[in-house]
C-alpha cells in the first residue's frame, strides 16, 4: 500500500506538489486526473524516488521511502512508467524487456568471471520470461523489431512489460493511453485489467476518461498542486469543484464522448 501524506515538491519557487494526500490500496486500481499542468507527474515522479520531497511522507507498505531513489523503490516492489516512452530504440522489443530486471548476475564481476554457467541459465530464462510477457501482450509479433519503431501504442505496452518483468507488484502508469489508437486502446485497457486481476497494484494516470471510468476506483482529482476530490466516476462526475477546474483549463470532466478531455494527450 502506498500512503502519501501532504506531500509537497517544489521547483524554485514554484509549488508544483502542494501538500498532496492520497492512498492506493493493495490490489486497487486507483486513478488519478486532472488538468494539464495539476502536479500529477511530478507526484509520480516524487513518489516514485526521481525527485526529493520537499515535504511530507511517502509510506510504502508502513515504511517510509520518501527520497529513495528509484532503483531501491524497485527493489521494494514499486515501478513506474512514462508519459514519454523511454525504450532502447535501436535494441530489439525482446531486449528491451531483458534490460531491467533486477537482480541479473551478469551486471556483476564476479558472477561474471565466477558464475558463467549461472548466467547463461538465468539469461535463457529472463528471455523465457520476456517471451511470454510479449505473448501477454499481443506483442509476439514485433518480439525482434527495433524498438524505435513500433506504433506509440506498441511503445506504451513495451513500457508495461518492462514493469511487469522488473517484478515489481505495483506499477504508477503516466498516461498508458496517450498517443495510442482506438484499436490498441481497447486491448491496453484489457490488459492493464488482466494484470489487476493477477494481483498487480496500479495506480494510473489518465486524460482518457473512458479508461478511467472503465478502469479506476477510486479515482483522485488533482488541481494547482492539490487534491481536489476523491470517489468513484460517479461521484466525481458529479463533483462541482471538478467541473470548474477543467473548465478553468477549457476541459470537460465529462469527458467520456468530449475530445477535449483528452487535449492533453501527446
Ligand atoms: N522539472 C520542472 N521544473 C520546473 N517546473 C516543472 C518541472 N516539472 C513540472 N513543472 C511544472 O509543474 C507543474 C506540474 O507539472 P506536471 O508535469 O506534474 O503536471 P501534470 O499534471 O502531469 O500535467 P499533464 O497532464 O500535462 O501531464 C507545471 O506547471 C509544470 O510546468
Ligand atoms: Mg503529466
Amino acid at each position: 500500500m502506498i500512503e502519501v501524506r501532504n506531500l509537497v515538491k517544489r521547483f524554485g519557487g514554484f509549488t508544483a506538489v502542494d501538500g498532496c494526500s492520497l492512498t492506493v490500496e493493495t490490489g486497487s486500481l486507483t486513478g488519478l486526473i486532472g488538468p494539464n499542468g495539476a502536479g500529477k507527474t511530478t507526484l509520480f515522479n516524487t513518489i516514485a524516488g526521481t525527485y526529493r520531497p520537499d515535504g511530507g511522507q511517502v509510506l510504502l507498505d508502513g515504511a517510509d521511502v520518501g527520497g529513495m531513489p528509484p532503483h531501491v523503490l524497485f527493489r521494494r516492489g514499486l515501478v513506474r512508467t512514462f508519459q514519454i516512452p523511454h525504450e532502447f530504440s535501436r535494441m530489439t522489443v525482446t531486449e528491451n524487456l531483458c534490460v531491467p530486471v533486477p537482480g541479473q548476475s551478469g551486471e556483476n564481476l564476479f558472477a561474471a568471471w565466477f558464475g558463467w554457467g549461472r548466467i547463461a541459465r538465468e539469461e535463457a530464462a529472463i528471455r523465457k520470461r520476456a517471451l511470454e510477457v510479449l505473448e501477454f501482450l499481443n506483442l509476439s509479433h514485433v518480439a525482434d523489431h527495433q524498438a524505435g519503431r513500433l506504433s506509440g501504442g506498441q511503445k506504451k505496452l513495451v513500457e508495461i512489460g518492462r514493469a511487469i518483468m522488473s517484478g515489481a507488484k505495483t506499477i504508477l502508469l503516466d498516461e498508458p493511453a496517450a498517443g495510442v489508437n482506438r484499436a490498441l486502446l481497447g486491448t491496453l485497457t484489457e490488459d492493464i485489467r488482466r494484470l489487476h486481476r493477477q494481483g498487480y497494484t496500479f495506480l494510473l494516470i489518465e486524460h482518457d476518461m473512458d479508461m478511467i471510468a472503465a478502469l479506476c476506483d477510486p479515482i483522485y482529482v488533482m488541481a494547482e498542486g492539490k487534491v481536489l476530490a476523491q470517489g468513484t466516476m460517479a461521484e466525481i462526475r458529479a463533483d462541482a469543484r471538478v467541473r470548474e477546474a477543467y473548465l478553468g483549463h477549457g476541459m470537460s470532466a465529462d469527458g467520456a464522448t468530449g475530445g477535449a478531455a483528452r487535449a492533453g494527450r501527446a
